[in-house]
């Protein structure tokens, strides 16, 4: 695998045995054991031209986990503030020796180019509004270590769906591993062209799903809040009183309490957030440990 740039492009076992590492090495941190330093002689950089926690810090904490060595471009701070193209940006960091471009930016063409550009692999840690491909993964971790399988479970994702990277990946990845998906929202944040079911009632659906996977209002890509958005979207103590006894929220992060989510609900034990990104990690070394090994 020459890089991740979205899951489409990988081979038709590659999610199957990426999840499969990534819950090998999930078992290795929970128990604390030492891990093999595969990528000791490498060197993962990371450049986010976007705002991130959980994405860039799980990069770093799983290249060190790896023995590798980690570079950390911070634009605001960079050359970039005097000028330097993303090009120039972007040769720069691979003649300072990196092995692996982990890439966030605003435009969803961004990984793409960076893999022309500088020829190295890259691995995409979330491009404008297209895919995130390592959230899907560490989604698909999550809900199976939780559940044991992907066949036949009941997943509604409620919010801003038109603007999200992470739902376009689980539009593309959940149907074809057995979930039952629909997208819940007013029209406005509905994409027109979806080919899994939509609807803008959560009430008349809570009660048959397992899985709701809750996005915040994308407000940076230009979403306003709609005036009814917390009376009909909401996950609140009363939504989740009516979900099933084995029913989960998850949610990518960062959660906008209040508005998308309540307190009770985001730290209540139905809750999965922390869970799913505790798994950023192991399912962040998997990627890195297959892409860094095709580089070698
Ligand atoms: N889910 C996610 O991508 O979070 P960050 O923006 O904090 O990386």
């Amino acid at each position: 695998m020459k890089g991740l740039i979205d899951l489409s492009g990988l081979p038709p076992d590659a999610v199957s045995d990426i999840l499969g590492r990534a819950s090998h090495y999930a078992d290795l941190l929970e128990a604390q054991t030492t891990i093999d330093p595969i990528l000791h002689d490498k060197v993962v950089t990371n450049a986010f031209f976007e705002a991130s926690t959980r994405t860039r810090l799980s990069f770093e904490r799983a290249s060190m986990a790896l023995g590798a060595d980690v570079l950390s471009l911070d634009p605001e701070i960079s050359s970039a503030v005097k000028g330097e193209s993303l090009g120039d940006t972007l040769q720069t960091l691979a003649a300072l020796g990196t092995d692996v471009l982990v890439l966030r930016h605003g435009e969803d063409d961004a990984p793409a180019y960076a893999a022309n550009v500088t020829g190295l692999p890259v691995i995409n840690a979330g491009a404008g509004t297209s895919m995130h491909p390592t959230q899907t993964l560490l989604d698909l971790l999550t809900i199976r270590r939780h559940f044991g399988r992907f066949e036949g479970l009941r997943l509604a994702i409620v919010g801003d769906i038109a603007h999200s990277r992470v739902a376009a990946g689980l539009i593309e990845a959940l149907p074809s591993v057995g979930v039952d998906l629909r997208l819940v929202g007013p029209d406005s944040l509905l994409p027109g062209d979806a080919d899994v079911p939509t609807t803008d009632d959560l009430d008349g659906c809570l009660g048959e799903l397992d899985i709701v996977y809750l996005l915040r209002l994308q407000r940076e890509r230009g979403t306003a809040q709609p005036s009814f958005y917390t009376e009909a979207f909401q996950m609140n103590s009363t939504r989740s009183a009516r979900l099933n006894d084995r029913a989960v929220v998850m949610h990518p992060g960062p959660i906008n309490r209040g508005i998308e989510i309540t307190d009770d609900v985001a730290d209540g034990p139905r809750s999965l957030i922390l869970q799913q990104v505790a798994n950023g990690v192991p399912t962040r070394m998997a990627v890195l440990e297959v892409v860094a090994g095709e580089a070698l």
